[in-house]
């Protein structure tokens, strides 16, 4: 199999549902290639998994949504909890038509796609998620954009009754994120509703989240109530918890280790022994279609 960096991926290029489900036999064969010595090597390994998506009960059951408690699988035993049904999401700042927006406004006239792309969190483990969204420039269109705007801020909701994580004050609630306005109108910066050609699992972040594929997954802010077009940095919660571990940028960058861990390697989740040692790509694997936002920047630095 070749390597693909292809992110624009259309609904033809989906792997049918049954294929993730058999996803386990398909990697009991490429493990059995590997004994045969027909696959060797980690650069093989990745060949075999990369884009190949993640199953789906993985995916909805390991999981990071701190607002429902810090183990991977509070966010499935709690986030039913969360109520989805009424929505809305505040668009205010330095935008033309500021609001309160229901989400069925937010996605009327929005086109839904599929993309699949890599998730790579920070702490070393990866998946690969075929989402359903709408690029957020469409919406930041649609809310018209003022001149001197210059970053994005994103907030998830904050409901104690409902998240038991909020007791905890492990980083400032409600969970904040942020971008650069060019980051933010980035085609391959969606706001995704779903997942798997299924709504998003409250888990997951319902019933509409960011996903930004070249940053490590902690960018990629959930359940979003709020957001604010800024002309200054806005502060982000894992940046504020700790600016010397986690950066603004936070560009998935295997030549910048976090101070507690390397991040040259991966490890892919449901992949068993094939898919521990994967090696990190710059940028998640989005390098073409990203590096010119950094121009002249130093990634160490700004990271
Ligand atoms: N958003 C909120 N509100 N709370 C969180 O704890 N965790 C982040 C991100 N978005 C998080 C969040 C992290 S660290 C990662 S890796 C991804 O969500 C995980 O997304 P997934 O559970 O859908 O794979």
């Amino acid at each position: 199999m070749a390597y693909r960096y292809r992110s624009d991926l259309t609904r033809d290029d989906v792997t049918p549902k049954d294929v993730y489900l058999n996803r386990r036999q398909i990697m009991a064969g490429a493990g059995a290639m590997m004994g045969a010595g027909l696959l060797t090597g980690e650069a093989r390994a990745q060949d075999a998994w990369d884009l190949t998506p993640t199953a789906y009960e993985d995916a909805t059951s390991y999981n990071n949504f701190y607002e429902f408690g810090t183990d991977k699988g509070d966010p499935a035993r709690n986030a039913r909890m969360m109520t989805t049904e009424p929505w809305s999401v505040v668009i205010d700042g330095m935008v033309d038509r500021p609001g309160t927006y229901s989400f069925e406004d937010v996605v009327a006239g929005m086109t839904i796609e599929e993309r699949i792309y890599r998730l790579r969190c920070v702490e070393r483990w990866s998946m690969v998620i075929p989402w359903n969204g709408f690029e957020l420039a469409d919406l930041l269109d649609r809310v018209g954009v003022q001149s001197g705007a210059r970053y994005v801020a994103f907030e998830t909701l904050a409901r104690p009754e409902e998240m038991p994580g909020l007791r905890v004050p492990i980083i400032e609630w409600p969970y904040r994120e942020g971008l650069r306005l060019d980051e933010a109108m980035h085609p391959l910066t969606i706001m995704a509703t779903g997942m798997y050609g299924e709504p998003l699992p409250n888990q997951n972040g319902a019933p509409i989240r960011l996903v930004v594929p070249w940053k490590y997954g902690y960018k990629s802010i959930k359940s979003i109530v709020r957001i604010t077009l800024t002309d200054e940095q806005p502060p982000t919660a894992w940046n504020t918890y700790s600016a010397r571990e986690y950066g603004f940028y936070s560009n998935v960058n295997p030549n910048r280790a976090h101070p507690r861990w390397s991040q040259e390697f991966e490890r892919r989740v449901g992949g068993g022994l094939f898919a521990r040692n994967i090696p990190t790509l710059m940028f998640n694997g989005y390098e073409e279609e990203v590096a010119a936002l950094y121009e002249g920047m130093d990634l160490i630095v700004n990271h």
